[in-house]
């Protein structure tokens, strides 16, 4: 890929004022792509700042994912301000507090399934509606390593993560036709807020990057590169499955 692939093309980004979403939204806009964010967290107005002293363009719509109207305004909203939708990743997630599964409670279930399945599955609906309607795009999804194998104390996301995978193979096989590829992407330990409270303890820390053969987490960068091949034309027959970027976790 060479530094201007996405000159001319609007990225949609759920959860992007931090972590894995922000490092993505930097490396799409340095390749000359218009970036829209929609998060819960103000920050997002910071991941804007940085695209801009990237010398790219960003916009910050505030949108709550577990809303399906958010979410189809956060479409409509992107397409106004900048004339289309070429590309989403739909990365906006939550963590479950560390709990073996018999005492997960039912508050706890549907606020993750809220945000990281309900959230992924109306932004890839609305998304579709606009691009088989304008000629195509794609489409990236945050699944982890959890949606590929159980991490302990983790089922509600293990659940979710799971789902991300399975919707994103069922709108890959529906719309290929349109002229849309939906992957996904697994993350494995990666550092991010999200992860912030395990590196404060070095003892759980140690734990979790002794699970990784490569023997480190990511940094989000490295996880933004794989999102922005498979968006790009360089990934033109992938689609319908989940790319890890895991340090080898799953291959262990
Ligand atoms: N960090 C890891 O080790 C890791 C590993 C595998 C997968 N992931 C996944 O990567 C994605 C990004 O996580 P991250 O590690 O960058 O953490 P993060 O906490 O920095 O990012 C999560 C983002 O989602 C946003 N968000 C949460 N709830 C939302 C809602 N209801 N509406 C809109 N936005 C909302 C947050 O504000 C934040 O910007 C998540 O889906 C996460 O599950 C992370």
């Amino acid at each position: 890929m060479n530094g201007n692939d996405f000159e001319g093309r609007v990225v949609l980004i759920t959860g992007a004022a931090t972590g894995i979403g922000r490092a993505t939204a930097i490396a799409f806009a340095r390749r000359g792509a218009k970036v829209a964010i929609g998060d819960v967290d103000d920050r997002a107005q910071e991941t804007v700042e940085l695209v801009q002293q990237a010398g790219g363009e960003a916009v910050f719509f505030k949108t709550d994912v577990t809303s399906p109207e958010q979410l189809k305004s956060l479409v409509e909203k992107t397409v106004e301000k900048f004339g289309g939708l070429h590309h989403a990743f739909n990365n906006a997630g939550v963590l479950n507090n560390p709990t073996k599964f018999v005492d997960i409670e039912e508050g706890t279930f549907d606020k993750v399934m809220a945000v990281d399945v309900k959230g992924v599955f109306f932004a890839v609906k609305h998304e579709l509606e606009y691009m088989i309607a304008n000629g195509g795009g794609t489409i990236v999804n945050t699944a982890s390593v959890a949606g590929i194998i159980a991490d302990p104390n983790m089922a509600p996301y293990v659940t979710a993560k799971h789902a991300v995978t399975g919707l994103t193979k069922a709108a890959a096989i529906d719309h290929a036709q349109d002229g849309i590829r939906v992957n996904a992407v697994a993350p494995g330990l990666t550092e991010t807020p999200m992860t912030q409270m395990w590196k404060d303890n070095p003892e759980v820390w140690s734990e979790v990057v002794s699970n990784v053969p490569m023997g480190r987490a990511a940094k989000p960068e490295e996880i933004a590169e794989v999102v922005v091949f498979l968006s790009s034309d360089a990934a033109s027959f992938c689609n319908g499955y989940v790319y890890a970027a895991d340090g080898g976790q799953v291959a262990h």
